[in-house]
């Protein structure tokens, strides 16, 4: 390949290369027809495969033949804590993204929720580097097996909307090493992703598409990488900074495509001499290495299918596993069918559809079973389904049109969510709607309450102001309880809420993600025990956002820059460290079985624990229905000389257990697991000494523990 890559090369004249690495239209590059090299088309990324938009404008074509599978998003899937649902989940966009005839899929995002008001938090996985990355490699694979490449973003640390092109965060390399870069190392190292999107943010004082620390650094020699760097839509700002560092292609928002700083200006720059050629060469090296990886230049490429059965069945598979069971007091769930002749659905998320939403994530999606759908589709038509709106979003002002994109860089980027002050009128009309609903609530044995955020507030472009529930829910939540205990409440979001006022006096809550088009589907099945819930929240939710450590420091949205003061103490390193309450912790989720955690056993290998370690666990399922359970392990430096979190997990296996069986779960530990990143000795260290190694069912749920003694192994 990298003979062939030379030949090309030597054949393409400087125009044909310039045209190569930069937008010839908003989602693709310029091919070079004499010599058979065809254009690089693009899409987001990371629900499905985006609409088709005009070349050269934000207007979608409105053709009937772009609608797709609409996936759960990569916060369900994180929640899934599958690494196999993960694969299928890329399986389907790579299938979905060539049969759409595209080249790269934007996606997955993986940047780290650093506070739970980030409105891109449903595009990420989770506040934990290691279950980022156990995730996103199979999804990444996942993708690459249908000839298209996954273009991994943003590269780096962009885990804010606010002033997202202007903002720098302020990151000690500790946190970067341990936090914020670990997940892009794997999907580059492991995932093996054949491109990766830089973010819009500075750091280290330069923008990341522009930065030598980022793109040549750390990617290029540190990671061995030899793929092809795509900047995110109109994140350039220099020529000269753009082609030297390590950037590929530019993309934009805008369609003066020869305008863009990798285009005309750069060919000037050259004709100068004020840029070596050789620049050039660099970045079309890589796009070609990407397009025979691909399979665009030679080769048999696979072709793709859009909105399969299959695919859509895969879709119901991720959600499914994706719905998180918050709290069951009293078996209040799931539904009982016997019996069951009338139920009340309250909530306008119970009939909402969210696909089309979101910016860049937004989805054509071929259909979406609310919850709602779901329901009366499952019950059959035997039982009396009624619905009523209780709360309604009408009284904020919507989202802009569709062509929003091209106007999305103005002002910084982003800001924080403005809130509209509900008038007299619509205070009225919220009171009504709520009254109506809890009178309503007591003449029924069964209600459920699905309500939470849509994607005016899990939106590109705008962080949460707090994690309030919107449109006066928590007051109708309330009013619902009081007039019927049993009341189940449902809540879908891309993010946490606060849930306090009520939380204790609800018997049930159950948490869904934005799951995709058979979401509601999803949803139905664990609300009516035909799936038992095996999902674990993939971040903390805390009480409110000032328990959130970039809150509580007054750094998260920040001015121009964000002092990441927290350093690594991110989600539950700094809850569990700091022993704050949270309303649910990290990694948590219940099942309608029960587990007992039975026995830990400890293997260290001969040669020492530098070398490794095997931990084995006797897990059972107690309870009366089969059921999964995600075991996973955490370890904690007994006496560390640094300054360490609580603890960190390290490895986690969801196991699936019929009443009554066992199973025996393994882990591998590697001396790289007990390590802490030295900003000294600007390497990670694994310290000697004694480290507890944890065994839980969330970071707050430790059920076994045992004791490993690392030896400082002669020479070291
Ligand atoms: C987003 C990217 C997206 C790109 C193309 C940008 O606004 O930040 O995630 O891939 O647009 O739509």
């Amino acid at each position: 390949m990298e003979e062939k890559i030379l030949e090309i090369l030597k054949e393409l004249t400087l125009e044909e290369k310039i045209g190569m690495i930069h937008g010839d239209g908003l989602f693709q590059t310029k091919g070079v027809e004499r010599l058979g090299i065809p254009p690089l088309k693009m899409s987001d990324g990371p629900m499905g495969v985006r609409c088709e938009f005009e070349n050269d404008k934000w207007v979608p074509s409105g053709n009937t033949d772009d609608y797709v599978t609409y996936l759960p998003s990569n916060s369900a899937v994180a929640s899934t804590w599958n690494r196999e649902l993960a694969r299928l989940e890329g399986r389907v966009l790579g299938e979905e993204a060539r049969g759409r005839g595209k080249d790269v899929i934007l996606a997955p995002g993986i940047n780290i929720k650093r506070s739970p008001l980030c409105g891109r938090n449903f595009e990420y996985m989770s506040e934990d580097p290691f279950l980022t990355a156990e995730e996103a490699v199979p999804l990444i694979q996942g993708i690459q097996e249908s000839d298209v490449a996954s273009c991994v973003k943003h590269f780096a640390v962009n885990s804010q909307e606010t002033e997202r092109l202007w903002v720098e965060p302020l990151v000690s390399d500790r946190a970067l090493q341990e936090i914020y870069l670990p997940a892009f190392e794997h999907a580059v190292r492991e995932g093996g992703a054949w491109s990766i999107m830089g973010a819009y943010n500075l750091l280290k004082g330069e923008h990341c598409c522009q930065s030598p620390f980022l793109l040549k650094d750390m990617l290029r020699e540190q990671w061995g990488y030899d793929g092809c760097v795509i900047s995110d839509w109109g994140a350039v700002h220099d020529t000269k900074k753009a082609a030297e560092g390590g950037l590929d292609i530019e993309m934009s928002v805008t369609d003066n495509f020869d305008e863009y700083f990798m285009a005309e200006p750069l060919k000037k720059e050259i004709a100068e001499k004020h840029i070596d050629e050789s620049m050039v060469d660099e970045k079309v090296k890589n796009i070609l290495r990407l397009m025979f990886r691909t399979k665009m230049l030679e080769g048999e490429r696979k072709s793709g299918a859009y909105n399969t059965p299959s695919h859509r069945k895969a879709a119901l598979d991720v959600a499914r596993e994706s719905v998180v069971l918050l709290k069951n007091e009293d078996g209040r769930l799931p539904l009982k069918r016997e019996g069951l002749k009338k139920l009340l659905v309250v909530g306008e998320n119970a009939a909402h559809t969210h696909s089309d939403g979101g910016g860049s994530a937004e989805i054509k999606a071929l259909y979406e079973i609310t919850p709602l759908m779901g329901l009366k589709s499952q019950l059959g038509g035997n039982v009396q389904v009624d619905y009523i709106r209780g709360y309604d979003s009408c009284i904020e002002e919507k989202g802009e049109g569709p062509n929003w994109q091209e106007t999305s860089l103005e002002h910084g980027g982003g800001t924080v969510r403005q809130e509209a002050e509900a008038g007299e009128e619509a205070q009225e009309r919220r009171r009504r709607l709520r009254l109506e609903a809890a009178g309503l609530a007591a003449h029924y044995d069964d209600v459920i309450f699905i309500g939470g955020l849509n994607h005016d507030y899990d939106l590109e472009g705008q962080d949460r102001k707090d994690m309030k529930l919107p449109y006066g829910q928590d007051e109708l939540i309330e009013s619902l309880l009081e007039a019927n205990p049993a009341t189940v409440i449902v809540l879908t979001a891309g993010s946490p809420v606060e849930m306090h006022s009520w939380a204790d006096k609800a018997k049930a809550i159950v948490w869904s993600w934005y799951a995709g088009m058979e979401g509601g589907n999803a949803l139905a099945e664990v609300l009516l025990g035909d799936t038992n819930p095996s999902g674990r929240l993939p971040e903390t939710f805390p009480v409110r956002h000032m328990d959130c450590p970039a809150h509580c420091i007054g750094e998260f949205p920040g001015g121009k820059t964000v002092d990441y003061r927290e350093g690594v103490y991110v989600g539950y390193r700094y809850y569990d460290t700091e022993n704050i309450k949270v309303q649910f912790p990290f990694g948590y989720g219940l099942s309608y079985t029960t587990f007992e955690y039975e026995k830990i056993e400890l293997l260290e290998d001969a040669e020492g624990v530098m070398s490794g370690a095997e931990v084995r666990v006797y897990l059972r399922n107690t309870g009366k229905y089969k059921g999964k359970e995600t075991v996973q392990l955490y370890i904690s430096p007994c006496s560390p000389s640094a300054d360490r979190p609580v603890h960190e997990l390290k490895g986690f296996e969801k196991t699936e257990l019929a009443p009554g069986e066992c199973a025996e779960v393994r882990f591998r530990l590697a001396e790289k697991d007990f390590a802490y990143y030295d900003e000294n000795k600007q390497k990670f260290i694994a310290e000697s000494g004694r480290y507890e190694i944890q065994i839980g069912a969330s970071s707050r749920d430790i059920r076994l523990r045992t004791e490993i003694c690392l030896k400082p192994v002669l020479g070291k």
